[in-house]
């Protein structure tokens, strides 16, 4: 019998409690021994819900319980997550979690102590929700050297963007159903400022490079500011809108960002719609590798999470090895970093002048008053804003080919 601790019964924890009881045999047939919940703590009191019989309200319970092998932590947010996590590994325990934020900030630190302890620490539910990408990275992928990752990694954005781009609606109104529906948060800040999606490519980038990066460094813009006339103007050039988490390593340096693009014809990033997610990873060896599926909802990220139960349980509850370590890996300054841009101006007339400024730009039938246009080259943002200091600048997106 392996016993699992769950900390936090809610959207995720309740997944895990159900996949975890509804796919006993799938989960014997993988593990090679019974997986049971012998706990789950929570603040809550759930009247009627068979969780009663298991639910606790004191982490000591589960910490001093020597018979608990894995705790499985779905509270989120940094504390007391955070020491939990320490504490049940020291006591010998393996855990799993799907807390972006833990795993962003401490994962390196976290990992030193489970192998110090001779226990694990997986998350693979943090990234991309119940998309196999960290597993792919850490087990399967380990013979390329990775140059780029490209993810849409944020469920509320996409279907924002989504809805924006069929429907022709604002940025608000489409935020407004997606809060009544459930696909966002009554407080959507996280997601849509593009924090969420920074944890996201925070971790990615730390697993391909070995090494900690803070998300702090990671150059972030969220889909706030994004109208119905850009989304036009995406739709009308055939450039589908996208939140991106982007990685990509150029002449020795690793860049890291999120922010909105406009992508070429052959993104492959480009036709993920609605609320799922995807990560594009670039091999030497392999070349694009691409993962898409559902990235947050109860049972698809429980699946993940239960994936690492399953996992510990295999290797006998010992250390699984992933490289990260705590020593900090600079960023590539975004200053240098090109790419092409979508531009949109409040001038008329003007195309023969930005013409002679900009080359051979591609021009996007304007909505009045307005001149809008593609670039050929590729500029950083400070360059852009260089050349366009004489026009009042409305939009400026990044392309990504
Ligand atoms: N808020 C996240 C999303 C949930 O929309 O993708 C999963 O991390």
């Amino acid at each position: 019998m392996f016993n699992v601790a769950i900390l936090g019964f809610g959207t995720v924890g309740s997944g895990v409690y159900k996949v975890i009881n509804d796919n006993a045999n799938v989960l014997k047939k993988f593990a090679g021994d019974d997986i049971n919940v012998k706990y789950v703590l929570d603040l809550r009191e759930f009247p009627g819900n068979p969780v009663e019989k298991v639910l606790v309200h004191d982490i000591d319970i589960i910490l001093n319980d020597d018979e608990v092998n894995c705790v499985v932590e779905v509270m989120g947010g940094i504390e007391p997550a955070n020491t939990f996590v320490r504490r049940a590994i020291t006591r010998g325990k393996s855990v799993c979690t799907s807390n972006k934020e833990l795993v962003a900030k401490y994962g390196a630190e976290i990992l030193a102590l489970a192998k110090e302890n001779n226990v694990s620490f997986l998350f693979e539910a943090s990234v991309g929700g119940g998309i196999p990408v960290i597993r792919a990275i850490n087990e399967s992928l380990t013979a390329d050297n990775f140059d780029s990752i490209a993810g849409i990694l944020n469920g509320t954005t996409n279907y924002i963007l989504t809805k924006m781009s069929k429907e022709g609606l604002s940025f608000d109104e489409v935020l407004k159903t997606a809060q009544e529906k459930g696909y966002a948060e009554r407080n959507p800040e996280a997601d849509v400022e593009g924090y969420d999606a920074c944890r996201k490519i925070a971790i990615l980038t730390s697993l391909i490079t070995g090494k900690q990066v803070d998300f702090e460094d990671i150059s972030t813009e969220g889909i706030s500011h994004i109208t119905k006339e850009d989304i036009y103007y995406s739709n009308k050039s055939g450039l589908p809108l996208k939140l991106l988490g982007l990685m990509k390593k150029k002449e020795g340096k690793v860049y890291a960002m999120v922010a909105p693009f406009m992508l070429g014809d052959e993104h492959t990033l480009k036709d993920v719609d609605g609320v799922y997610n995807a990560v594009n990873l670039h091999g030497d060896l392999l070349g694009n590798v691409m993962f898409y599926g559902k990235g947050a909802g109860s049972l698809p990220t429980a699946s993940a999470v239960v994936s690492d139960v399953v996992e510990i349980a295999k290797n006998g509850n010992k250390n699984i090895a992933i490289t990260w370590d705590t020593e900090k890996i600079s960023l590539g300054d975004m200053a240098s970093f090109n790419s092409k841009y979508f531009v949109r101006l409040k001038v008329t007339g003007k195309d023969d002048e930005l013409k002679k400024a900009f080359g051979d730009v591609q021009f996007i039938e304007p909505l009045e008053g307005e001149t809008a246009f593609v670039t050929a080259n590729e500029y950083s943002h400070e360059m852009l804003a260089e050349l366009l200091s004489a026009y009042t600048v409305l939009t400026t997106i990044r392309i990504a080919e």
